[in-house]
């Protein structure tokens, strides 16, 4: 057995080595430790903790102290610019220390787009939300959307992104794996990566959240995650870790739970010692948003920045400093890495922002990648369907369609399109009863039930339908779609109830009124679902296609259209196992479903979360991890696997075989030499999606991983086993179309 050092330090500490530079660390023109030495003790505990402190709300003065001084009461104020921003720091005018700006989020600039007093607007673009994200396995997509996030951020003052939210997808409940992208830590890791590079490249920073094991939102403040040193390290930590090696993300947001006992804002263990000490980061660590326990406690622990800051927080910092709980050279410590992420901003840059990014490009980016996610459930060969047809369109959310979620993850956006408009402007005519009927009741009930806030979108109940009416419209349209849409967000988890996790009786009723009438006029019935993650379908009636679009962004209706009609080839996957039935979640008995008298789960299934369960037990998925559906068919061919240095590479070719073009997704996965017990059959270690390849064309499908990528956490270590692995080249997690093997030595 060979023992490795883990993921190496030395990469990130490169990473990182230009702040420093080879002299002295420079806070702009002048060395950092003279900025430090020259705040006093009262400001430093001002700027760990954020927030702005302007005239209304000057800064906290050290306790039996009157208010005093004027730093940071005129920037702040100014700052006051970015409205809806979620947080701002601490600005000290006469070091040159500015406001930095933070705000949400993953699908979009989160600030409001209105102002008062103010004829501009401000409003972002909404782009397709995480789990839409990871379903098109395509990086470069999630890069390009990225990068138009963050340069709507940087136009509009915005400093740091709140953004992304890299949990792993525990549990088909938990209310915001519509913002996480995978049950997969190489998924999320890999998307987690492009998306901050995206950003990043616009010189904003993000903040990859929520550090770590937030797999729930019951309870969230605080709920105690029991969770195994395996499972952490394998699964919850992995995508993280890889984010920060591969990209080196400018914050990472601590999260309220607590781990085994300690919250994570206050371990020490989580925030210094694995993160920093073994990952190597050199950014800076900031709370989750009111994430307060003991202001000095966090501060010790490595949380740098605890946001937005309030008064009791302050004082806990000044008393952890009077009784030695909390020391000048932690305190020190972490003002230094707030003046380095300080000193990397557009803020401290002067940049002149101009609040005018060019939201109709970004649009077409929304357009152009909103699709590359949509996943192929189902299909008879209706899809795509004819040019020009007449559609029966059913369902609310087919005419009020869900763009994003709920929470800090919504956008301000100027517009969506619903998926009613994007079938017209893609040339197709609408039964005109059926949305006639439709648009009247969504109005109207929309107006009964209020426009939504913060942490609720209203999720209109589905409008009866009877047989007489939905046989008329089967039998003067062509074909029958049904929307099924589900609404989900922060703060609160998603319900093992019907009308949620399982379809309600109108919804079922209406479903088969709809596959029957089609058929008995031999037409055929689509539906598409329009939500952030997964539902019930057992008791579904069996409709000839089923398309996937998820939340994709205000271009909804338009990227659902181009799947529709074959102006674009599905090509997104499964980036989580869809079980048959919830019981069969390995979760499900562990997940926080309870009146709140229980303040812990314990995530007992250890590493065998998603696919890995499955697999281990012979349980068989509706849809597999990975799965989904093309236009067209693909052919594998030469599977060779090679090792140069740490870094294995794996090719094949990948041929167009069918009559359309499109993209395949190439999944690799690893299984460890049999020696190993206890052990997953197979991992996700690499993917790759192809360009559009034409009927008949081929290209090289390479995938690489590094030996560090083979280890297992074992005896308090990571281990890679000598012997032979099996690699498997294929589709989907069950469709494996090429093997080979390996030898570690
Ligand atoms: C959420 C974070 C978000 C923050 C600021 C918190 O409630 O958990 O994801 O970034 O608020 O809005």
């Amino acid at each position: 057995m060979k023992k490795t050092t883990g993921y190496a330090a030395a990469a990130a500490a490169l990473i990182f080595a230009g702040c420093a530079g080879p002299g002295q660390e420079m806070f702009g023109d002048r060395p950092l430790s003279e900025v430090l030495d020259a705040l006093t003790l009262e400001q430093k505990v001002n700027i760990v903790v954020g927030g702005v402190r302007g005239a209304d709300n000057p800064p906290y003065p050290a306790p039996g102290m009157p208010v005093r001084g004027s730093d940071g009461v005129t920037a702040n104020l100014a700052s006051g610019r970015v409205k809806g921003a979620s947080a701002y720091g601490y600005s000290v005018d006469s070091l040159g220390i500015p406001v930095v700006t933070y705000s949400d989020g993953p699908a979009g600039v989160r600030i409001d787009s209105v102002r008062e007093g103010d004829t501009l607007t401000y409003y972002c673009t909404a782009f397709p939300t995480g789990s839409s994200l990871a379903a098109s396995w395509d990086t470069a997509a999630v890069r390009a959307i990225a990068s138009a996030i963050g340069n709507e951020a940087r136009e509009y003052g915005v400093d740091v992104l709140l953004a992304p939210g890299i949990n792993i997808q525990r549990n088909p409940l938990c209310g915001r794996n519509y913002e996480y992208y995978s049950e997969d830590p190489l998924l999320a890791g890999a998307i987690g990566s492009a998306y901050v590079c995206g950003v990043q490249s616009n010189n904003v920073g993000v903040s990859v959240k929520h550090f770590a094991v937030n797999n729930q939102e019951t309870l969230r403040n605080g709920i105690d995650v029991s969770v195994s040193d395996r499972a952490m390290r394998e699964i919850y930590f992995r995508a993280f870790e890889r984010v920060v090696r591969n990209a080196a993300p400018w914050t990472i947001m601590s999260s309220y739970n607590k781990i085994n006992g300690v919250l994570a804002s206050e371990n020490k263990w989580l925030l210094t010692d694995v993160l920093r000490g073994e990952w190597g980061y050199g950014g800076a660590v900031i709370t989750d948003w009111w994430a307060e326990e003991n202001g000095a406690r966090q501060q010790a622990a490595g949380n740098d920045l605890l946001m937005p800051g309030s008064r009791h927080q302050y004082d806990e910092v000044w008393e952890g400093l009077e009784n030695g709980s909390l020391t000048e050279a932690e305190l020190d410590r972490n003002v230094a890495n707030i003046l380095r992420l300080t000193a990397r901003t557009n803020a401290f840059a002067g940049y002149r922002y101009s609040d005018r990014p060019d939201l109709d490009a970004h649009a077409m980016t929304a357009r152009e990648y909103g699709s590359a996610g949509m996943v192929l459930l189902e299909n008879d060969g209706v899809l795509p369907l004819d040019a020009g047809v007449t559609v029966a369109l059913f369902g609310n959310a087919a005419y009020d369609t869900f763009v994003g979620g709920t929470g800090s993850g919504n956008v301000n956006r100027r517009y969506k399109v619903n998926i009613d408009e994007g079938l017209e402007d893609a040339g197709y005519s609408l039964y005109e009863p059926v949305a006639v009927a439709y648009r009247e009741y969504t109005v109207s009930k929309l107006a009964e039930m209020g426009g939504g806030n913060f942490w609720w979108m209203p999720d209109v109940p589905e409008m009866p339908l009877d047989g007489k009416s939905v046989s008329d419209a089967l039998e003067k349209s062509d074909v029958a779609v049904f929307v099924l849409g589900r609404m989900a967000g922060e703060g609160a988890d998603r319900l093992l109830a019907e009308g949620d996790y399982y379809l309600d009786r109108i919804e079922r009723e209406n479903m088969s009124a709809i596959v029957r009438a089609a058929h008995s006029h031999g037409k055929k019935a689509v539906l598409l679902l329009n939500m952030g993650g997964v539902v019930d379908l057992e008791d579904c009636p069996r409709f000839d296609a089923v398309l996937h679009v998820w939340l994709p962004g205000q271009e909804a209706g338009h990227c659902a259209a181009d799947v529709v009609s074959g102006k674009v080839n599905p090509s997104g996957r499964l980036p989580m196992t869809w079980a048959a039935e919830y019981d069969d979640y390995p979760s499900s008995g562990d997940f926080p479903l309870s009146d709140g008298s229980d303040r812990q789960v314990v995530y007992s299934e250890d590493i065998y979360v998603g696919y890995r369960h499955f697999e281990k037990s012979g349980i068989k998925p509706l849809y597999p991890f990975g799965y989904g559906l093309s236009y067209t068919s693909f052919g594998y061919d030469g599977l060779e696997i090679r090792r140069r240095g740490g870094m294995y590479t794996a090719s094949l070719t990948v041929t167009n075989t069918g009559q359309t073009a499109g993209r395949e997704v190439v999944q690799l996965y690893v299984s460890t030499p049999g020696t190993l017990e206890d052990r997953p059959l197979k991992e996700l270690k690499a993917f790759c999606k192809t360009p559009v390849l034409r009927p008949g064309e081929s290209c090289m499908a390479d995938m690489s991983f590094l030996m560090d990528d083979l280890a297992v956490w074992m005896d308090g270590g990571w281990h890679v086993e000598k012997g032979e692995y099996k690699v498997y080249a294929g589709s989907s997690s069950s469709d494996i179309r090429l093997t080979g093997t390996f030898r570690v030595r």
